[in-house]
């Protein structure tokens, strides 16, 4: 391991945009499927890594929703979840704050309980045995309508004293956050925090609608923003927490090489961006590897590499003391 490699890997951070069940990978899926008796249109786990070739963000969540299917038991959810866990445990990650997507499931007949319960479940376990604190993020598929996610939403409700808040995720082109005022004005009556996925492959504007209209405390990716200079100018001074995925990007096609993504341009502009994975069963990497990929790909410094981990613990939705408890970890790190 080189120098950069260690310290990466070693670097107290957050991680603030993950999808759980975008942590599927291939070799769970095949037990999963083996248990619960399903056919998987794969003969194996290299034709399943081969078809992972996404040229848009559609072509992935064509193959992450098939990939789902797998998922039916609470035990399914509590392995999947402690699997991320384990994974993440040895890339530095102190606290993460994960995404489920709990319409995909209910759709198709599997409990909204089955789904939380695991997965709660599996936070807990992960904090029992890795020390690693976490939060949960009940995400609506902008893809379906507003009545749908109400559904979902009062669904939810036994469960809100334990869910951080709610997001919007799914193909983005056509479905404007717009969409879905009404319900994220009632989670925010409700005391949750709100994100959306805004600006990967939509427009800027609808940037500007997941603030002014969906009132969000963090916006994910984000990386449209950075065509309109006045949005620039809104997210900075207010320091919106922007969760970037740079493996994501790349293999989604959002930006066209590592080379090229604007991760550092986003810091020099004063926004607070941070590194996370998204996908990363399907996307080539957890959140090290972002980090890594990120680092190559614009030859970022340590300095660069500690902002972009400080801004992870400005962003997520913790109490003060627990917040100045990572930072102090992290300055502790920085300054050895
Ligand atoms: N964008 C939108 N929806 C998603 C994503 C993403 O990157 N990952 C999982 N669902
Ligand atoms: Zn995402």
């Amino acid at each position: 391991m080189t120098d950069m490699d260690s310290f990466i890997t070693g670097l107290p951070k957050a991680e603030l945009h993950l999808h759980i069940e975008g942590s599927l990978e291939p070799e769970l899926m095949f037990a999963l499927a083996g248990r619960n008796k399903i056919v998987l249109p794969y003969k194996s786990v290299e034709e399943v890594r081969a078809a992972y070739d996404f040229s848009n963000l559609q072509d992935f969540l064509d193959i992450y929703y098939a990939g789902a299917q797998v998922l039916r038991t609470e035990q399914d959810f509590f392995e999947l979840t402690l699997a991320y866990f384990t994974r993440v445990a040895a890339d530095g990650v102190l606290h993460a704050e994960i995404f489920f997507d709990p319409q995909t499931h209910t759709d198709r007949g599997i409990p909204f309980a089955v789904v939380i319960e695991g997965i709660l479940a599996g936070m807990a376990a992960a904090e029992q045995k890795f020390g690693i604190t976490s939060k949960l993020i009940l995400c609506f598929l902008r893809h379906l309508d507003e009545e749908a996610a109400f559904e979902t939403f009062r669904m939810a409700e036994p469960w809100f004293g334990r869910i951080a808040g709610v997001g919007l995720d799914s193909s983005e082109k056509g479905h404007p956050p717009e969409k879905f005022v009404r319900v994220f004005a009632a989670a925010g009556a409700a005391g949750l925090k709100r994100v959306a996925h805004a600006g990967e492959e939509g427009p800027a504007a609808y940037v500007w609608e997941a603030l002014d209209l969906l009132h969000i405390d963090r916006l994910d990716h984000g990386n449209r923003a950075l065509e309109d200079p006045e949005l620039i100018r809104r997210l900075a001074a207010s320091q919106m927490a922007l969760t970037v995925c740079p493996l994501s990007n790349f293999r989604l096609c959002v930006v066209p090489d590592m080379a090229e993504h604007p991760i550092d341009r986003m810091l020099d502009l004063g926004l607070r961006a941070t590194i996370n994975s998204d996908d990363p069963a399907y996307f080539g990497g957890y959140i090290a590897e972002n980090f890594r990929a990120a680092a190559a790909g614009r030859r970022l410094g340590k300095a660069q590499l500690v902002t972009l981990a400080r801004n992870s613990f400005l962003g997520a939705f913790l109490d003060g003391e627990t917040r100045q408890g990572y930072l102090r970890k992290l300055d502790e790190f920085a300054s050895a």
